[in-house]
């Protein structure tokens, strides 16, 4: 199948994923460098912030500034994280036309993670296809702990498959799925990926890989064979610890492109740029880890 695929498409997910998890404060000054130099490395599409409540998320605060500061390329895509109508309304101002919404398949973790239950932020997002259709906006879903919860331990498929049908039902073709902690085995990818492609197109999927027990790479390669093509990631391998700047997080935009170079597939994205543009960031935030210590 690996030899079927020609591009692959990345989606930088660091300004967004990466940055939400940092303790130090990084200046709206230092965020919008950062995502100015990812932007000059060719990627298709950049995840840039979210618009979700400041007080659960302070380090994304200042989503409006930043968004309205970069340098935008007409030849991206930009897009934002969005929990509620609160957030599309946000992303709309700050002139968003694409947007990242989030659902989950573990109960614990969408408590923990939006305050409400999977029924409820499912709801949430119904009510909103309105607006977005609206604005015409295009739309991708999270799904997270697709393999793993960390509240709830190993996931059934058959939740997934429930979700994936949510969302396609509302008109969200585009989802990605998340090894949200990182634990997912090769062997758990490709039997969680087999049932859903037994009723869905690999089309519709993106992988969002974390990175926490090294399993990432070999889980693209799963991915790959089975006929993914859109891969999410962050220059440096940003989040996680911050104390370990550039451990963990998610799997490093760097690898995906080598992965990909070692298999003859095309991504468009200059891994010299892409890796100064990371490098960039682990700076700052190693800088503000020297500040504080
Ligand atoms: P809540 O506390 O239940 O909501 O949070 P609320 O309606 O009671 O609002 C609380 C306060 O936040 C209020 O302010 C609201 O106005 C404000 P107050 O009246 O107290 O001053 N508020 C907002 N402000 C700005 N923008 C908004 C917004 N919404 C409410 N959009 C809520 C519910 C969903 C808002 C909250 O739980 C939340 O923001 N959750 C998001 C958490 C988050 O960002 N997590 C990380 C991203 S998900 C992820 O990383 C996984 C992913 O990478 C995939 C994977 O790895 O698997 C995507
Ligand atoms: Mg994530």
């Amino acid at each position: 199948m690996t030899d079927n695929i020609k591009q692959v498409r990345i989606v930088e997910v660091g300004p967004r994923d990466g940055l939400q998890n940092i303790s130090s404060i990084i200046s709206t000054k230092k965020k919008v460098e950062y995502i100015n130099r990812l932007t000059k490395s060719g990627l298709p599409e950049i995840e840039v912030t979210s618009f979700v409540s400041p007080k659960w998320v302070p380090q994304l605060a200042d989503s409006f500034e930043v968004s309205n500061s970069i340098t935008k390329d007409p030849s991206i895509t930009y897009t934002a994280l969005i929990p509620n109508q609160r957030g599309l309304d946000r992303a709309i101002d700050a002139g968003y036309t694409s947007i990242a919404v989030l659902t989950a398949t573990s109960e614990t973790f969408s408590q923990k993670n939006t305050n409400c239950s999977i029924s409820d932020g499912l709801k949430v997002l119904k009510s909103m296809v309105p607006s977005w259709s609206k604005s015409s906006l295009r739309v991708r879903g999270y799904i997270s702990t697709v393999w793993h919860c960390p509240y709830e331990g190993a996931i059934n498929a058959k939740s997934v498959l429930t979700i994936i049908d949510q969302l396609l039902d509302i008109g969200i073709s585009e989802i990605s799925l998340g090894d949200t902690i990182g634990k997912a085995t090769p062997d758990e990818i490709k039997r969680t990926l087999e049932t859903i492609l037994y009723r869905f197109d690999a089309s519709h999927f993106a992988f969002h890989m974390h990175d926490t027990f090294g399993h990432a790479e070999e889980n693209i390669h799963v991915g790959l064979e089975m006929g993914i093509t859109t891969y999410d990631s962050s220059a440096g391998g940003l989040g996680g610890c911050p104390y370990a700047p550039g451990a963990s997080g998610n799997v490093a935009t760097e690898s995906v492109i080598s992965i990909c170079e070692s298999l003859g597939i095309h991504t468009g994205v200059d891994k010299n740029l892409l890796k100064s543009a990371g490098d960039y960031m682990i700076g700052v935030i190693d800088q503000g880890v020297f500040e504080r210590a």
